[in-house]
């Protein structure tokens, strides 16, 4: 189990990068699924999840390569032998429910495993299963799996019950080749629902409304190739403005998209940070006094995101004040909290509400990650505490973020890892 050894008390000082957006990447590589032609990626971060889907297309029939940088992913489903997402692989990324729509839309068929939950909630997918079959698919499901059948999608109105980012984009892959138009309410807004529309629009997708919660969409015959490169990571690029701000630092975000990060750059300036946007790709984060309490309430884009609410907490405990935390998006994600108050933190939490008294002078311990943003949590904590900390099962963090410990240590953190370094398969067909 790769290890973090962490010794706090650096202030963060200079630039360091963004990498492109997991959660654009998952649903753009999915789309890849909708043509027989090349579809090549650009600026696809190196994480785990990202080979976690490699392999899942791999296992399909789809062929894959790097293309002339390691950021750059090249995928072919001209044949797709076996349309089966096998739990061995769902199972460690519930993000391969993605690859449903297109498989129905593309085949006629799909079978994957329900995915289960993870460490921060349910992750129910009946949301995706309701309008599949609202477009004619017939979905049965037995022994873990889903079985999705249907002769030809056709269009439908599709009003999501509750705002889901992969149900959006799950639907938005299956309209494209639907006989007819598909209206799509109460859709996602958030920015990689927008990557995916643009992609699917350079493969000859007609999408009207991305970004917005109303999507138009006139489905086509057939899709083609093309090149896209996907946006900045919005969460890894506001997970260093905290770090900037909890290290009492100087940090430029380069690399990363100001527009995304209107809420998190927000509630850093209401906390007393001083954030300036120095342009588009780039924003620099100070703070040379003691920070202020703020409360957070999680919402959907362009609300402040849920996936920025553990790595908040960690510099609410060093804020002046108290400051009331708030999931409303998951029931379960505050796995961090226990792992805080044991470096110090004073957080009570009730509910889906979490109240955090600082400031609190946090200590180095061993620490223990529990999923990808909670780990994140946990460095940021860290990185403050007095003394020397152990990070254990930091694979975690190996998921969302691309060589995170040597991005930090550029900026001045004293962050080894013991264990070896995430790389991916450099093999150029990835083995299943
Ligand atoms: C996406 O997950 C992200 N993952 C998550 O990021 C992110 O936290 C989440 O959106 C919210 O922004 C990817 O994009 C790969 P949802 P997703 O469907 O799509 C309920 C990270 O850290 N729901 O928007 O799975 C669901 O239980 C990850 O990078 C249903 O009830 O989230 C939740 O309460 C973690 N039925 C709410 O909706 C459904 O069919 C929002 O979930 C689907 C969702």
């Amino acid at each position: 189990m790769d290890k973090y050894v962490i010794r706090g008390g650096n202030p963060l000082v200079g630039t360091i990068r963004v990498s492109g957006a997991k959660n654009s990447a998952l649903p753009c590589m999915a789309a890849a699924i909708l043509t027989d032609d090349e579809v090549i990626l650009e600026s696809i971060p190196q994480v785990r999840d990202i080979e976690t889907e490699k392999r899942l297309l791999a296992s399909m029939g789809a062929e894959i390569r790097l293309g002339d940088t390691p950021h750059t992913t090249i995928i072919s489903c001209r044949t797709l032998s076996d349309p089966v997402a096998k739990y061995e692989i769902v199972k460690t990324m519930r993000a391969s429910s993605l690859v449903l729509g297109p498989l129905v839309a593309r085949t006629g068929m799909a079978r994957v495993a329900m995915p289960g939950g993870c460490a921060i909630g349910g992750r129910p997918i009946d949301l995706h299963i309701k309008s599949l079959e609202k477009m004619g698919a017939a979905i049965t499901q037995e022994h873990g799996y889903l079985e999705a059948r249907v002769d030809h999608l056709h269009g439908a109105h599709l009003v999501f019950d509750k705002i889901t980012v992969t149900g959006t984009e799950d639907l938005l892959m299956a309209a494209v080749l639907a006989d007819g138009e598909t209206l799509m309410e109460n859709c996602a807004r958030e920015p990689e629902v927008t990557d995916l529309a643009s992609l699917l629009t350079a493969m000859g997708a007609r999408i009207e409304g991305a970004g917005t919660s109303t999507i138009r969409v006139k489905g086509v015959s057939r899709l083609h190739g093309a090149r896209y490169r996907i946006n900045p990571d919005r969460i890894e690029a506001g997970t260093f403005l905290v770090a900037g701000a909890i290290t009492g630092g100087d940090l430029i975000v380069a690399d990363c998209k100001a527009d995304h990060l209107g809420a998190v750059i927000g509630k850093l300036q209401e906390t007393g940070a001083r954030v300036d946007i120095l342009g588009p790709d780039t924003v620099r984060v100070r703070a040379d006094r003691r920070l202020r309490a703020a409360n957070i309430s999680t919402e959907e884009y362009p609300g402040f995101p849920t996936d920025m609410q553990a790595q908040y907490m960690a510099l609410a405990t060093q804020a002046e004040g108290v400051s009331v935390v708030k999931e409303n998006i998951f029931e379960n994600r505050f796995m961090h909290v226990q792992e805080l108050v044991r470096m110090g933190a004073n957080i009570k939490v009730d509910g889906s509400t979490a109240t955090v008294l600082g400031p609190a002078r946090l200590s180095a311990a061993a620490v223990m990650c529990s999923d990808l943003r909670a780990s994140a949590s946990l460095v940021l904590a860290a990185l403050v505490a007095d003394g020397e900390s152990i990070l254990d099962r930091v694979y975690h963090m190996d998921r969302g973020y691309e060589r995170i410990e040597e991005k930090l240590q550029g900026v001045g953190a004293q962050i080894q890892r013991l264990g070896n370094i995430f790389t991916p398969k450099s093999e150029e067909n990835v083995a299943v």
